[in-house]
């Protein structure tokens, strides 16, 4: 078995420890064995157990966590990496490096598989090794708040004793963030405000959505950065938030208004982006409030009178959560349209930006290139085929326009210094 130095800080163990690096049998929750690497090792202060902290080979980076060394099948050894048959194929010839290039990356894309460091451009490919070195292991494994305790996904940059914590509590108002349960029940006690700072912006029903400006709330909004990037792979805004809006959403009842996710948005975009970060809290996943704050941004896109577009790169829930929105969006537009539809009436009627048209319209092969030229190709039949199919969701919640009690921040024209 190989050694490395990590494992020597380890307490001695009757049984043999995997090594960092490599790569193992892991027994998952499902109870089937996967293959993992081993990215740390530890003691569990408490327990005093042997633990490693592993990532899944097939699995998205929210599933790495720590384990007893129990599950990693030791005995068998270290995985040797079979050489994919992608590769094999690859040195065959260029053009067959071409086809298969292509069709992994289709397959890829379908299946929500994230970039190996092989295929990105060399300058991606460094800031996503940095980007993995420095957020590898995730130490806050539980957040409590309000009345759910969630597990976490990634690491989050809380600041040192609080990041080693293996569960923080948040006060779901304020979002400070707390150690432990004693000084966050005083802190219930203490806390007096019942709904997000900023400005109520919409409300309807039970639902409410909350702006506040980064410039004025500083804190808060610093305690929900920190929150989100617990959910958020990538993610580098935390504590300049300055220069962004949030938009809160919350459910509203008798005790207060409990936050159920969030997007943030640049005050001023050189890229048109009109959402920087989005994300509903996993009790609230699933629900449909994802593609409210989706529909909510391209409210304020319209009343803006411009396109906007997330920033990318999209997460895979976010590319799921967006690829169906635009569906659903034109295909209602398009089922009901008399007469021809440019991709540019489509923009102004929708805030998409074009490219985001051209995207899910060719998706749903809605769309020809003719004379240098994007042109859209529907037909009835085609439009009806779509809508019994998976694309044409209607989402379960919708914002209604009329609720909206928002108009475009009047912005101070920059005066420009002179040295
Ligand atoms: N597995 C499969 N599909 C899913 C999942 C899942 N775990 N979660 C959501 N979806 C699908 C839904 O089925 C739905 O599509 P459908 O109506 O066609 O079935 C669609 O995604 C959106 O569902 P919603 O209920 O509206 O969205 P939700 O409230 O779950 O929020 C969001 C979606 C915001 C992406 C959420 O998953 C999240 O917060 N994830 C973590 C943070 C994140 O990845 N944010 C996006 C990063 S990109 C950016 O910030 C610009
Ligand atoms: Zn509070």
């Amino acid at each position: 078995m190989e050694t490395t130095m990590a494992q020597e800080n380890q307490a001695p163990s009757s049984g043999l420890l995997p090594s960092v690096g490599s790569f193992y049998h892991v027994q998952w929750a499902d109870e089937a064995w996967h293959v993992a690497e081993i990215i740390q090792q530890r003691v569990e202060p408490e327990t005093q157990e042997n633990q490693v902290y592993v990532h899944y080979k097939e699995f998205n980076r929210r599933m790495d966590e720590w384990i007893p060394v129990s599950r990693v099948d030791v005995k068998k050894g270290i995985v040797e990496e079979t050489p994919k048959e992608i590769d094999t194929m690859l040195e065959l010839n260029g053009r067959e490096r071409k086809v298969t290039r292509n069709l992994k990356r289709k397959h890829d894309e379908i299946n929500h598989i994230q970039k190996s460091f092989e295929e990105m451009d060399p300058t991606t490919a460094a800031l996503e090794k940095e980007h993995e070195a420095l957020t590898k292991v995730k130490y806050v494994n539980k957040v409590q708040i309000g009345k759910y305790e969630i597990d976490t996904w990634y690491f989050s940059p809380y600041p040192e004793e609080y990041g080693k914590q293996p569960k923080l509590w948040i006060c779901e108002y304020c979002l400070k963030y707390m150690k432990f349960e004693k000084s966050y029940k005083k802190h219930l006690v203490e806390c007096t405000v019942r709904q997000p700072v900023g400005k109520e912006i919409y409300r309807k029903g039970t639902i409410s959505v909350f702006e506040v400006n980064g410039s004025d709330h500083k804190i808060y909004c610093q305690n929900l950065c920190l929150l989100a990037k617990l959910f958020l792979d990538h993610k580098t805004l935390y504590f300049d938030v300055d220069p962004f809006w949030f938009y809160v959403l919350t459910e509203v009842d008798r005790v207060g208004c409990h936050i159920v996710g969030y997007f943030s948005k640049e005050k001023e975009s050189p890229e048109s982006n009109n959402v920087a970060c989005i994300l509903t809290l996993p009790p609230y996943q699933r629900k449909g409030y994802g593609k409210f704050l989706i529909a909510f941004s391209y409210e304020l896109s319209k009343l803006e009178q411009s396109v906007g577009s997330p920033e990318k790169p999209l997460s895979d829930l976010g590319k799921l959560s967006y690829r169906s929105y635009w569906s659903w969006v034109l295909l209602d537009i398009l089922k009901d349209a008399h007469g021809a539809l440019s991709i540019k009436d489509l923009s102004s009627l929708t805030s998409f930006t074009q490219e985001d048209i051209i995207g899910t319209l060719q998706s749903l092969n809605m769309v020809k290139y003719w004379k240098g030229q994007h042109i859209v190709c529907v037909t009835p039949k085609l439009v009806e085929e779509h809508m019994k199919s998976a694309q044409y969701r209607k989402p379960l919640l919708t914002v209604d326009s009329e609720y909206v009690r928002w108009s475009p921040p009047v912005k101070t024209p920059k005066t420009t210094k002179k040295h």
